[in-house]
Protein backbone atom coordinates (compact mmCIF):
# COMPACT_ATOMS: atom_id res chain seq x y z
CA UNK A 1 0.00 0.00 0.00
CA UNK A 2 1.18 3.80 -0.61
CA UNK A 3 2.46 5.52 2.38
CA UNK A 4 2.24 9.09 2.50
CA UNK A 5 2.62 11.50 4.99
CA UNK A 6 1.14 14.65 5.56
CA UNK A 7 3.65 16.81 7.76
CA UNK A 8 2.14 20.18 8.62
CA UNK A 9 4.15 23.28 10.64
CA UNK A 10 3.65 25.95 13.14
CA UNK A 11 -0.47 26.77 13.96
CA UNK A 12 -1.67 24.20 11.34
CA UNK A 13 -2.79 22.71 14.52
CA UNK A 14 -5.26 25.63 14.61
CA UNK A 15 -6.99 25.18 11.24
CA UNK A 16 -10.87 25.51 11.37
CA UNK A 17 -10.21 28.47 14.16
CA UNK A 18 -7.53 30.39 13.28
CA UNK A 19 -7.91 33.30 10.19
CA UNK A 20 -10.89 31.62 8.99
CA UNK A 21 -11.31 34.08 5.99
CA UNK A 22 -7.81 32.88 4.79
CA UNK A 23 -7.09 29.18 5.74
CA UNK A 24 -11.08 28.40 6.13
CA UNK A 25 -13.71 26.57 8.49
CA UNK A 26 -12.48 23.19 8.49
CA UNK A 27 -10.39 21.64 11.13
CA UNK A 28 -7.67 19.59 9.47
CA UNK A 29 -8.69 16.01 11.36
CA UNK A 30 -12.40 17.08 9.73
CA UNK A 31 -10.70 17.26 6.75
CA UNK A 32 -8.31 13.80 6.59
CA UNK A 33 -11.30 11.90 7.63
CA UNK A 34 -12.53 12.64 3.94
CA UNK A 35 -9.30 12.18 2.56
CA UNK A 36 -8.91 9.10 4.01
CA UNK A 37 -12.50 8.08 2.61
CA UNK A 38 -11.32 9.27 -0.74
CA UNK A 39 -8.10 7.65 -1.29
CA UNK A 40 -8.97 4.02 0.19
CA UNK A 41 -5.60 2.83 -0.94
CA UNK A 42 -3.45 5.13 0.62
CA UNK A 43 -2.16 4.89 3.90
CA UNK A 44 -2.08 8.39 5.30
CA UNK A 45 0.24 9.59 8.12
CA UNK A 46 -0.53 12.61 9.56
CA UNK A 47 2.22 14.70 11.56
CA UNK A 48 2.39 18.09 12.70
CA UNK A 49 3.92 20.36 15.23
CA UNK A 50 5.10 23.37 15.94
CA UNK A 51 8.34 23.06 16.42
CA UNK A 52 11.53 23.20 13.86
CA UNK A 53 13.47 20.26 14.98
CA UNK A 54 10.72 18.11 15.31
CA UNK A 55 9.69 18.70 11.84
CA UNK A 56 13.26 17.93 10.69
CA UNK A 57 13.27 14.59 13.36
CA UNK A 58 9.74 13.49 11.42
CA UNK A 59 10.87 13.65 7.92
CA UNK A 60 14.46 12.19 8.73
CA UNK A 61 11.99 9.14 10.28
CA UNK A 62 10.05 8.88 6.78
CA UNK A 63 13.08 7.41 5.26
CA UNK A 64 12.73 3.81 4.25
CA UNK A 65 8.70 4.16 5.23
CA UNK A 66 6.80 6.74 3.10
CA UNK A 67 6.95 6.77 -0.61
CA UNK A 68 5.92 10.52 -1.11
CA UNK A 69 5.48 13.46 1.68
CA UNK A 70 2.50 16.62 1.40
CA UNK A 71 4.21 19.12 3.29
CA UNK A 72 3.27 22.43 4.40
CA UNK A 73 5.77 23.58 6.14
CA UNK A 74 4.15 27.01 7.67
CA UNK A 75 5.74 30.02 8.06
CA UNK A 76 8.98 28.16 8.37
CA UNK A 77 9.10 27.42 4.71
CA UNK A 78 10.02 31.27 4.77
CA UNK A 79 13.01 30.73 6.80
CA UNK A 80 14.18 27.25 7.80
CA UNK A 81 17.57 26.42 5.77
CA UNK A 82 17.23 23.37 8.17
CA UNK A 83 13.55 21.69 7.19
CA UNK A 84 15.00 22.43 3.15
CA UNK A 85 18.39 20.58 3.91
CA UNK A 86 16.13 18.21 5.44
CA UNK A 87 13.69 17.67 2.15
CA UNK A 88 16.85 17.44 0.36
CA UNK A 89 18.50 14.83 2.07
CA UNK A 90 15.85 12.23 3.02
CA UNK A 91 15.00 11.16 -0.66
CA UNK A 92 11.68 11.30 -0.55
CA UNK A 93 9.70 13.18 -3.14
CA UNK A 94 8.22 15.86 -1.74
CA UNK A 95 5.43 18.07 -2.42
CA UNK A 96 4.96 21.44 -0.91
CA UNK A 97 1.60 22.68 -0.16
CA UNK A 98 0.02 25.66 1.13
CA UNK A 99 -3.94 26.52 1.71
CA UNK A 100 -3.28 30.12 1.32
CA UNK A 101 -2.22 31.92 -2.33
CA UNK A 102 1.53 32.56 -0.71
CA UNK A 103 2.07 34.85 -3.89
CA UNK A 104 -0.65 37.06 -3.43
CA UNK A 105 -0.19 37.97 0.26
CA UNK A 106 2.69 39.56 2.15
CA UNK A 107 6.18 39.83 0.30
CA UNK A 108 8.08 37.82 3.02
CA UNK A 109 5.73 34.86 2.03
CA UNK A 110 6.82 35.21 -1.56
CA UNK A 111 10.28 33.42 -0.24
CA UNK A 112 10.25 29.81 0.02
CA UNK A 113 13.44 27.97 0.72
CA UNK A 114 11.87 24.40 0.20
CA UNK A 115 10.15 25.11 -2.89
CA UNK A 116 12.94 24.12 -5.28
CA UNK A 117 13.98 21.03 -3.12
CA UNK A 118 10.42 19.23 -3.77
CA UNK A 119 8.85 18.07 -6.83
CA UNK A 120 6.19 20.70 -7.26
CA UNK A 121 4.12 22.87 -5.06
CA UNK A 122 0.61 24.03 -4.17
CA UNK A 123 -0.52 27.24 -3.22
CA UNK A 124 -3.99 28.75 -2.61
CA UNK A 125 -6.00 25.87 -4.15
CA UNK A 126 -7.46 25.69 0.14
CA UNK A 127 -7.18 22.14 1.84
CA UNK A 128 -7.85 20.70 -1.43
CA UNK A 129 -4.14 21.18 -1.82
CA UNK A 130 -3.18 18.09 0.09
CA UNK A 131 -5.50 15.92 -1.66
CA UNK A 132 -3.95 17.01 -5.03
CA UNK A 133 -1.00 16.31 -3.64
CA UNK A 134 -2.02 12.77 -2.62
CA UNK A 135 -3.51 12.73 -6.05
CA UNK A 136 -0.29 12.83 -7.48
CA UNK A 137 1.63 10.13 -5.68
CA UNK A 138 -1.03 7.78 -6.35
CA UNK A 139 -0.42 8.46 -10.29
CA UNK A 140 1.61 6.39 -12.47
CA UNK A 141 4.73 8.36 -13.36
CA UNK A 142 5.81 8.70 -16.52
CA UNK A 143 9.13 10.05 -17.77
CA UNK A 144 9.56 13.50 -18.40
CA UNK A 145 10.20 14.32 -22.08
C1 LIG B 1 0.70 28.60 4.92
C2 LIG B 1 1.24 29.95 4.42
C3 LIG B 1 2.35 30.45 5.32
O1 LIG B 1 2.84 31.70 4.84
C4 LIG B 1 1.83 30.65 6.72
O2 LIG B 1 2.88 31.06 7.57
C5 LIG B 1 1.16 29.43 7.25
C6 LIG B 1 0.27 28.69 6.37
C7 LIG B 1 -0.50 28.11 4.10
O3 LIG B 1 -0.84 26.94 4.21
O4 LIG B 1 -1.12 28.90 3.38
O5 LIG B 1 1.27 29.11 8.41
O6 LIG B 1 1.73 27.64 4.78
Amino acid sequence: MLQIAIVNGPNLNLLGVREPHIYGNQSFDQYVTQLRERYPLVQLHCYQSNVEGELINYLHSCMGKMHGIALNAGAYTHTSIAIADAVSAIGIPVVEVHISNVLAREDYRKTSFISSKCVGSISGLGMEGYALAVQYFQTPKTPNP
